[in-house]
This record gives structure tokens, C-alpha cells and sequence, in this order.
């Protein structure tokens, strides 16, 4: 196969496999300007290459294991991305954070996603408990950023990755709330969990913990306050999809921020964010405290002017909106 030729069949694979719809010959015709016998050809030879097809109504095409989430690695490697991504499967495991931190220790590279369809020991942020049923997407990805200045903006980043591929995807309004909280109709669908460490030879790494309530059964305590997407939609979302969509979307993102292009996210961040302007209390680790949240430095703070008219920056905490 001529390069060329290989290059065609990775946008092509990548074109069908973010969609959670049948795409169709025509459409795929147009957008990469190639006749339809070509597209069919293609197919075939996809279908060939162990990327089966199921034809839907009207004569559309969609991948038949795109909820199949060992099918994953399969499909990131036609991702057009900077970030080489590589997908290990486990099915069942304590975190996906504990995993991935011991990856990253042993030297595993800059895109490694350890992904599972279940976790018993599901980790959240401020040291609270995760559930993770089987139907969400939980996984951890492994980050090597040159600067370790970057964590902050990086657990905002990801949330405009997270909330643009839910957006994009789903046609849904997604929001975030800060820090990195994704939200729809007021209720969390994607919480995100960023731990690090920098060792003494000077190995820097990061993992980001990203769970997503996809098609999973939520405990009743946390209807009130958290959804699944299915809900939201009405039906089943295949999550491989959504998996290269969020893989995609942060791969942009962050290159932004090792460009040092901060203010292009936080702009996205500022344009999708429903904290600021907001009465909040901010449980921080020292205390609770209430003011009006006024804006996010450039550093990804949050600027809260406090009853007493003074202003304080918080870099870690819960917000709650009061009104
Ligand atoms: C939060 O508290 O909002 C953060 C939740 C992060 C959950 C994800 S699921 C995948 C990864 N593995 C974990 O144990 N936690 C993160």
C-alpha cells in the first residue's frame, strides 16, 4: 500500500469511527472527494483487515464493535494525533490510576491509556471514593509534559477535551464547572482526576483519571446530583466513539498548552464554564468559604472576591454553586 494510500485509509477509519451514526457511502465520498466505488472498495478492504461493518438502514455503514472496548487499541492507532496513544485492556481492576502510576514509574512512554469496564476501588478527587460500574468509560491516561508548572491548566484542559467531545459527539450541552467537573442539565457526567509525581532522577509524569457515565446504572444516592449520558440521549452510546473523541480532543488541547497557547483553552475553558459570575461556597483543604467567583488566572485558579470584599485565589477544591 502506497503511503499515500495508508494515509487515505487512516482518516477514513478515523472519519467512521468517531461517529456513534451510520455514515454513508455519499458522505464519505464527499468529504474525502474520492468516487463511491472507491469508498466500497475500501470497506471491503477494511472489513478484510478485521474492522467488521454492519450496514444499516438506507444502506449506511458504522464499525460493529464500537462498544467493544478491547477493540479500542485496534482503533487509536489510526488516530491522526501528536500524542501516540496505546490502549492496555483490564476488565476488572482496583483503579486504573494504581495501574497506570506503576506503568508510568516503569517508563511506560507519553499516551499510554490504561482503560477497564469495571473498577472495585474507583478513586475521585479530594480523596473520595469513585463508583465505576460496568456501561461507563474509566480510564487513565499517562502524560510527560516538559513542565510540571502545566498541572493546573492541565486538569482544566482536560475537562474542555472531555466537554467538547461530549458536545461534539452527542449534540449535547455539556459545561463545566470548575475545576474540571463536566456537567449537563446541572448534573456531573465526567469527573477527572489528575495525580502526578516527580522523581529523583528527574522522570516527570502525570496521570490523568478520566471517568465518564456513559451507559452505567447510577446508585440512587447520586441521582440527584450525577447522570449518564444514556440518560440524557435516550439510548445506548457505543464508547469507543467517545473514547477517540476525548483522545482526539485532548491531544489538541494540550498541545495548546505545551505551545504555551494558554489562553486560547482557558478562553474555550471561560466560554464553557458555569462557575463564574456565581455565588459559591469553596470547600478548600483549610476551610469553606463564600464569595462571588469572579474569573480563572492565567495559572487556572479560581478568583473568588469573598464577603469582606477581599480576593482570594483557590487552586484546588469543591465548588458549590449557591446561586
Ligand atoms: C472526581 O472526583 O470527580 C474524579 C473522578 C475520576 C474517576 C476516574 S475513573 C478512571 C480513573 N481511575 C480512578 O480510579 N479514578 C479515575
Amino acid at each position: 500500500m502506497s503511503r499515500d494510500d495508508l494515509e487515505l485509509l487512516k482518516r477514513f477509519v478515523e472519519f467512521v469511527a468517531t461517529k456513534i451514526r451510520c455514515v454513508s457511502v455519499n458522505e464519505i465520498s464527499e468529504n474525502f472527494g474520492i468516487d463511491r466505488g472507491v469508498v466500497l472498495s475500501m470497506l471491503e478492504k477494511l472489513e478484510k483487515q478485521g474492522f467488521p461493518l454492519d450496514v444499516c438502514d438506507g444502506g449506511n455503514y458504522r464499525f460493529r464493535d464500537l462498544d467493544n472496548l478491547v477493540s479500542a487499541q485496534k482503533y487509536v492507532e489510526y488516530l491522526d494525533t501528536k500524542l501516540r496513544y496505546r490502549v492496555r485492556y483490564v476488565e476488572v481492576c482496583g483503579s486504573t490510576q494504581d495501574i497506570a502510576i506503576e506503568m508510568a514509574r516503569l517508563g511506560a512512554p507519553e499516551g499510554t491509556v490504561v482503560i477497564a469496564e469495571e473498577l472495585e476501588r474507583g478513586r475521585g478527587r479530594m480523596g473520595r471514593r469513585w463508583i465505576a460500574s460496568r456501561g461507563g468509560l474509566w480510564f487513565s491516561l499517562i502524560l510527560r509534559p516538559p513542565k510540571m508548572k502545566y498541572i493546573n491548566l492541565l486538569s482544566l484542559t482536560t475537562a474542555v477535551g472531555v466537554a467538547q467531545a461530549i458536545k461534539n459527539l452527542l449534540d449535547i450541552d455539556a459545561k463545566i464547572k470548575w475545576p474540571n467537573d463536566v456537567l449537563v442539565d446541572e448534573k456531573k457526567v465526567s469527573g477527572i482526576l489528575i495525580e502526578g509525581a516527580l522523581s529523583g532522577e528527574g522522570t516527570q509524569y502525570l496521570v490523568v483519571g478520566i471517568g465518564v457515565n456513559v451507559n452505567n446504572e447510577l446508585p440512587q444516592e447520586l441521582r440527584e446530583s450525577a447522570i449518564s449520558l444514556r440518560n440524557v440521549v435516550g439510548f445506548d452510546i457505543p464508547r469507543v466513539p467517545l473514547l477517540l473523541s476525548i483522545l482526539k480532543n485532548l491531544d489538541k488541547v494540550y498541545s495548546y498548552i505545551y505551545s504555551e497557547k494558554v489562553e486560547e483553552v482557558l478562553g474555550i475553558w471561560k466560554s464553557m464554564c458555569v462557575t463564574l459570575g456565581r455565588k459559591v461556597k469553596v470547600i478548600a483543604i483549610e476551610d469553606v468559604f463564600e464569595g462571588v467567583a469572579e474569573d480563572i488566572e492565567i495559572d487556572g485558579a479560581l478568583r473568588v472576591r469573598l464577603g469582606d470584599g477581599s480576593v482570594k485565589k483557590f487552586y484546588t477544591g469543591d465548588v458549590i454553586h449557591i446561586r
